[in-house]
């Protein structure tokens, strides 16, 4: 549930193309916001553990099996939008963020 005097106002969720991502900053955290072919928003730490860049917004939206996933721009691993969890590497994971739309306006909370 996400706290919405805590929450950052990021951008109009129809400013994030379908299957795409835009990358913010939350209280001055790289914050990579995503909506899938389905109109649902995600948002997911911006830093691809494995490279360190700041790029997880620019990767390809997709899925595996049932989990709608980002593939880092870098060495493709795929991150699960919903927990931040790296599908490749179990002991890998980017954190998660409560997110919300509100009007419109994509909101963005606390870490899960
Ligand atoms: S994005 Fe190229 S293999 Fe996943």
């Amino acid at each position: 549930m996400i706290d919405l005097a805590r929450a950052t106002a990021v951008c109009a969720v129809a400013d994030i193309p379908r299957e795409g991502g835009v990358a913010a900053l939350v209280d001055g955290v790289a914050v990579a916001v995503f909506r899938t072919h389905d109109g649902s928003v995600h948002a997911i730490g911006n830093v691809d553990p494995f490279s360190g860049a700041s790029v997880l917004s620019r990767g390809i939206v997709g899925s595996r099996g049932t989990a709608p996933v980002v593939s880092s721009p870098m060495y493709k691993q795929a991150f699960d939008l919903r927990t931040g969890a790296c599908l490749d590497d179990a002991s890998v994971s980017v954190p998660s963020y409560d997110v919300s739309v509100v009007d419109g306006v994509v909101l963005v909370g606390g870490v899960r």
